[in-house]
Formats: C-alpha cells, sequence, structure tokens
C-alpha cells in the first residue's frame, strides 16, 4: 500500500515491534490521548459508526474489535447500545489487560483475545459487526488482514473502520508538528512548564514509534484492500482537518513539557478548543470537501449473503 514496509524491517519485525511499543504505552495511553468513557466517549464513537455507515447504525449482537487497544471503541459502543456481546483482540497484551481492567471500572463485560489480525483465532462466520479504530495503518498484509475478516463475518455482516490516516492529511498534519517542535521552548516558558524528562522506557518507546506505522491510505486504496476481499457497498469517507491541525499542533507542544506541569487553564483550552473544531469540520467541511483531504478516513462495507 502507500507507504510500504520499510526494506529493512521483515512483517514479522512490524508485528513484534507493535507489540512491544503498545505493551509499554499501555499504561499511559487513556491520558495521552485524552480517551474518555462517558457520555463524551460513547458519542464521538457513535457519531463515527454513523459517519462510516452514511446513516444510523442498527444494532449488532456478537461484535469482533480488532486491534482494541485500552477499548475506547468497543467499551463505548457497548456503553451505547450499539453492540452486544463483544471481543476485543489486539496483538499487544498490554493493552488488553488494560482494557480489562477498564471494563471492569465501568461493569462491562467484554472477552479478550491476543491476536495478530492476519490470523484470527476464531471460527467462520462468527460475527455479525468486525470494526477497528486506527488499527490498519499497523498491519503489513493488508489484503490477508481484510480476508480474515471476511471468513469470520457471517454474511450480511458489517465491517467498519475508523480513525485511519490518509496519505494526504498525515503530510498536512506535519506542518503543525513542525511548528509545535520550533516553538516548544517559548511556549513553555509562557506556560510554566520544565521540559519533560526522559523517563524509564523513553527511549525504547520513540524508536519503536518510528516503525509501528506502516501505511498512510489514499481513499481509493482503502476502497480496495475492501473491495478486493469481496465486500460489498464499501464506502469510505474522511473527518476531522481543522480540529487536527489544532489537536497536533498543542499535542505535540504538550509531549515537550513535565504533564503535571501544564496548567489547568491550557488542558481546557486544548481539549475544548478541538471539541468545537470538530464541530466546525463536522458542519461546514466533511460534506463539502473530498475524503483525501481530510486527515482521517472511514470506512464501511457488507459481507454478501
Ligand atoms: C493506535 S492503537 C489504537 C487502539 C484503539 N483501537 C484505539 O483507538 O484507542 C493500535 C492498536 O493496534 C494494535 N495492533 C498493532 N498491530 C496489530 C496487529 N498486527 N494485529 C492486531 N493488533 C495490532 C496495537 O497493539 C494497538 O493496541
Amino acid at each position: 500500500m502507500v507507504r510500504p514496509v520499510p526494506p529493512t524491517l521483515s512483517a514479522e519485525q512490524i508485528r513484534d515491534a507493535n507489540t512491544r511499543y503498545h505493551d509499554v504505552a499501555a499504561g499511559h495511553y487513556d491520558s495521552k490521548w485524552g480517551i474518555d468513557f462517558g457520555y463524551l466517549g460513547a458519542g464521538q464513537v457513535s457519531s463515527k459508526v454513523r459517519k462510516a455507515l452514511g446513516g444510523q447504525p442498527r444494532r449488532y449482537e456478537r461484535a469482533l474489535e480488532i486491534g482494541a487497544g485500552t477499548g475506547y471503541f468497543t467499551l463505548n459502543l457497548m456503553r451505547a447500545g450499539l453492540i452486544g456481546q463483544a471481543t476485543c483482540s489486539d496483538i499487544s497484551p498490554g493493552m488488553l489487560s488494560t482494557l480489562a481492567e477498564n471494563a471492569d471500572r465501568l461493569g462491562l463485560t467484554v472477552l479478550t483475545q491476543q491476536a495478530d489480525a492476519e490470523q484470527l483465532p476464531f471460527e467462520d462466520e462468527s460475527f455479525d459487526l468486525v470494526f477497528g479504530h486506527a488499527i490498519l495503518h499497523h498491519i503489513p498484509d493488508l489484503p490477508r488482514a481484510f480476508a480474515e475478516f471476511e471468513r469470520v463475518l457471517a454474511p450480511g455482516g458489517t465491517v467498519l473502520f475508523a480513525g485511519e490516516p490518509s496519505r494526504y492529511g498525515d503530510r498536512l498534519a506535519g506542518y503543525p508538528k513542525r511548528l509545535a517542535g520550533a516553538i516548544a521552548p517559548l511556549w513553555r516558558r509562557a506556560v510554566g512548564a520544565r521540559a519533560a524528562s526522559q523517563g524509564d522506557g523513553a527511549d525504547e518507546e520513540e524508536s519503536l514509534e518510528k516503525v509501528v506505522d506502516v501505511h498512510a491510505f489514499a481513499p481509493g486504496e482503502l476502497e480496495a484492500a475492501a473491495s478486493g476481499a469481496g465486500f460489498t457497498d464499501v464506502r469510505v469517507s474522511g473527518e476531522e482537518l481543522l480540529a487536527n491541525w489544532f489537536g497536533w499542533t498543542n499535542r505535540a507542544l504538550e509531549a515537550t513539557a513535565e504533564p503535571e506541569d501544564i496548567p489547568w487553564a491550557w488542558r481546557q483550552y486544548a481539549y475544548r478548543g478541538y471539541l468545537l473544531l470538530q464541530h466546525v469540520d463536522r458542519g461546514l467541511l466533511e460534506s463539502r470537501l473530498p475524503a483525501a483531504i481530510f486527515y482521517n478516513l472511514l470506512l464501511s462495507g457488507r459481507k454478501t449473503g
């Protein structure tokens, strides 16, 4: 696909890097990405599902998440009443154990299963929905993974993915990140924050981060991956443009400071500003501009039968 696996790394090494990177990240993943399991999170994931399908979702009784991480999508979809029995799969045991803790805290029951997306340990036709968020771009062999999604889906079942980086959007997001890098010392002085110290595992995390993302997609490529596996009614759309520029700039600034030094007022500004711009993207831009220029792509399709 777009950004092919770097020639120096085999698919096996990429899977291993993903496992190790996400095992290290599992403990601070939710706070780093502002993951919410309340009213806001349920609203966010429901809106993504609606956008991906291009209409109101039905309830799916048997749902499988691929690359479920700490449970952002599954747990929020359960709270929103959109899925019944949930199986959460991920290549990283660390992420799955944080997910299990989150589910316990929220009083939700889910099955967790360590699994590589390209080799799912599930029976044929055992789910009504196979879905994921921010996962496809980590998978070395996408055709093989889509063939697995098709195999485990029941006839008439739905495949749905959100939060996949678009190639163009990914490039655009590079500008705010570079800007943030340049102004970080000034920003830290202005908010009174010390430069971040390198904690245990920070070096390993940083070096693994460079190799875990293996694709950024053009909408047609994502569509072809689903159609190539036999899915019909395939639909690809885009979301988040202004919100992403704002979000990436702020996240890149925050990453340079000691977390406890970042003032509450700044966090409120970053959080509320992001939500406001998401609103502007949704209301004004997403229905008017081509999917390719947005940062995130969403995909849905149906298994025939
Ligand atoms: C960016 S995180 C997204 C997590 C979660 N879906 C979310 O949106 O918060 C990507 C997840 O995919 C998992 N992952 C990476 N490669 C994978 C693979 N080949 N098979 C299954 N899961 C994988 C990682 O362990 C990680 O939990």
